[in-house]
């Protein structure tokens, strides 16, 4: 079990957009937060200690892990990125990470995965996490690496973990897809935090969206998790229609991954 009131969390990328969803969502209810990123973090509160650190290095990374007792770990790179940035930080990083946290007596992960590692099953399939994985990039299958070491490390190690297929985090949705996949500042707080305080959620990969009208996947481990999502991306269909986005027309994507499942072939590596 992890203690709201007295056990450290530990939260990587912190100063990232999600990182800082988290810190508004948390802060309250987590009386021991320590924070990390490659680059400054914003006004630490009384609660959180604030310290820069890359992922990449090993010994830093040990030092973080000291007293603390859970690690959500959302570093990572996406969008436009190198071989080489993927394999520093969305592999080894992760590795490093995980492996410092179990030599530091660590109990517990909640790591930021993606939908991405759905990608390429077609929209018309109702996914829920059960299915083997489907990545539609090395995004995705990179993501899906991360996944499969905390498989390992519940069933090698007794580390229990939360991998969050997080869809589309944003303070509010953005085009036609999000409608489906929009994750919510507020939810994905919500997520966080039923992922720490779960007595025994095992090896658990969970679907990381909000209460989407449009959702296209469906997701049992919600309730054995406790996550109750409070928004629906479909409260600011007008904003979208406002701005030009095709609210009301056909599907856009074939593919749950959308544009990445879509991706032109990349010049060989
Ligand atoms: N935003 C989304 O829609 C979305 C969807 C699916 C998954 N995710 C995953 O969630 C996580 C957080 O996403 P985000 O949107 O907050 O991204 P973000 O880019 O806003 O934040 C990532 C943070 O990681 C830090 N970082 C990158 N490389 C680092 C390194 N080597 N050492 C230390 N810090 C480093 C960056 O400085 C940044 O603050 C990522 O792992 C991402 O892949 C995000």
């Amino acid at each position: 079990m992890i203690d709201p009131a007295t056990d450290r969390v530990l939260i990587t990328g912190a100063a990232g957009a999600i990182g800082t969803a988290l810190r508004n969502g948390l802060r309250a209810g987590w009386a021991n937060l320590r924070l990390t990123d490659a680059r400054p973090i914003q006004n630490p509160a009384n609660n959180e200690e604030a310290i820069i650190a890359d992922v990449s290095d090993r010994a830093a990374v040990e030092k973080l892990m000291v007293g603390v007792k859970a690690v959500v770990h959302l570093t990572g790179v996406g969008g436009e990125y190198t071989l080489e940035d993927l394999f520093r930080v969305n592999a080894r990083g992760v590795f490093g990470v995980f492996e410092a946290a179990r030599l530091a007596g660590v109990e517990r992960i909640v790591y930021a995965s993606s939908n991405h590692a759905f990608g390429c099953y077609p929209i018309t399939e109702n996914v829920h996490p059960g299915l083997p994985p489907r990545p539609d990039s090395l995004y995705g299958a990179f993501k899906v690496f991360g996944e499969t070491m905390l498989r390992a490390y519940f069933d090698r190690h007794g580390i229990r973990s939360v991998s969050m297929r997080i869809g589309t985090y944003r303070t509010l949705p953005i085009d036609q897809r999000s409608l489906a996949t929009w994750l919510s500042p507020g939810d994905v707080a919500r997520l966080v935090d039923a992922s720490l305080r779960h007595p025994d959620p095992g090896a658990l990969i969970v679907n990381g969206y909000s209460a989407n009208t449009r959702i296209k996947t469906h997701d049992p481990n919600w309730g054995f998790l406790g996550y109750q999502p409070l928004d629906n991306a479909e409260d600011h269909v007008e904003m979208l229609r406002a701005k030009g986005v095709d609210v009301d027309g056909p599907w856009e994507w074939l593919e749950h991954g959308g544009h990445h499942a879509r991706a032109p072939e990349r010049k060989p590596r």
